[in-house]
């Protein structure tokens, strides 16, 4: 009878500290949730503000969604050894799964609908290295900062406020170059006659250990001829596709691979900032695009071209996009890939491009 106080209190004891672990369980839980800091942007509501108002199609790249995917091989002559001791630049020839794509959440979208074209490259080395890029051909980025990106996708949505496009560009004035690129509709009628662009900047490092802020592009060897957006229209909506897999047919398609490199100062934090024409240049090799792949059950369909996946030899810089885009892709190839029912098979497997 003596010991029952001491036992009641040390009962308290314990039942406090449970309560107090599970508090803070869930506190813990909630926090990564985001619940306490509602105001934070997270991958999901990125990808989720890509949708279009009837929502995204499943299956799906939540954009990006129509596209068409190749294989090929990057032919690198070697000087970009200089640059970087990634493997794909000492000289030789390396495969390449690849994917030429429009900037669209709506896989059935008409090409001449789609300001922005994109190119995404998977580069792989015998030792196991690879690098991913996924490019597009504006000459600089719509958005300075991953946030901007956010608040440009709800304002061009909001169709309950009709200043909301107005409001947003007043704010972010950086926009105006982009809308005027897209506005001036230089666009060719060809996948092969477009340069793409990494416009994001990362840290190229040699074998010696000297990093160098760099940004690269592929440089069609087709002559580029801009079309109307009349003729474009007059193609049909699904030309790009036919036209790629007629020249691949008849012959490989190629780029030269251009690294540019900063100058001291250059920024590299924010894409809608181009470098000045004058920076020095680097012709790292050649994009060969040998065949055109199947894209609906083909090579790319599990393909995450996330910019973050990287050879040694080379590293994000203080961009904040390529991290940025990580973390959104991988939402939108969960969601994508869980969602395989919905996405088209061709039974035999034997589907046609
Ligand atoms: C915060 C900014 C961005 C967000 C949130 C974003 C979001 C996305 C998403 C969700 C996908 C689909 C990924 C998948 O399911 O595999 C995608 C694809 C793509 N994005 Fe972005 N993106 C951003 C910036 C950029 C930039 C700066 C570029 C080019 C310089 C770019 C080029 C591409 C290309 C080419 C693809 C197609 C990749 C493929 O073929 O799978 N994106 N983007």
């Amino acid at each position: 009878m003596a010991d029952r106080p001491t036992s009641n209190a040390s009962n308290v004891r314990s039942l406090v500290l449970i309560a107090v672990v599970v508090v803070a369980l869930v506190a813990a839980f909630a926090f990564t949730a985001g619940w306490l800091s509602p105001a934070r942007l997270t991958p999901a509501k990125i990808v989720n503000a890509l949708a279009p108002p009837g929502g995204p199609t499943l299956g799906f790249r939540r954009n990006h969604a129509k596209g068409i995917c190749f294989t090929g091989n990057f032919e690198s002559n070697g000087a970009a050894a200089a640059l970087s001791k990634a493997p794909m630049f000492a000289a030789g020839s390396y495969p390449v799964t690849g994917r030429f794509n429009l900037a669209t959440a709506d896989p059935k979208a008409p090409d001449s609908a789609v300001p922005v074209r994109g190119l995404s490259l998977r580069i792989v080395t015998p030792d196991g290295s690879e690098w991913r890029s996924a490019m597009i051909d504006a000459p600089f980025f719509a958005v300075s900062t991953p946030q901007a990106f956010y608040a440009l996708l709800k304002a061009s949505a909001d169709k309950s406020n009709p200043d909301a496009m107005k409001n947003f560009i007043a704010a972010h004035p950086e926009f105006g170059a982009f809308a005027a690129w897209v506005g001036a509709g230089r666009r060719t009628a060809s996948f092969a006659e477009e340069r793409y662009n990494s416009l994001n900047s990362f840290i190229f490092t040699n074998a010696e250990g000297q990093d160098q802020a760099v940004r690269w592009s592929f440089v069609p060897a087709a002559q580029p001829e801009i079309v109307t957006p009349d003729q474009l229209k007059a193609r049909g909506a699904d030309f790009l596709d036919a036209d790629i897999a007629q020249r691949v047919q008849s012959a490989p398609q190629r780029w030269t691979m251009v690294v540019t490199v900063a100058n001291p100062g250059d920024p590299t934090a924010d894409p809608t900032k181009a470098w000045p024409d004058d920076r020095r240049k680097v012709d790292a090799g050649t994009l060969v695009v040998n065949a055109i792949e199947p894209e609906p059950d083909g090579p790319c369909r599990d393909l995450n071209f996330d910019p973050t996946v990287l050879p040694p030899g080379m590293h994000v810089s203080d961009d904040p996009f390529p991290a940025a885009r990580s973390a959104a892709y991988a939402v939108s190839f969960d969601r994508r890939t869980a969602e395989d029912k919905d996405y088209p098979h061709h039974p035999a497997g034997g589907a046609t491009p």
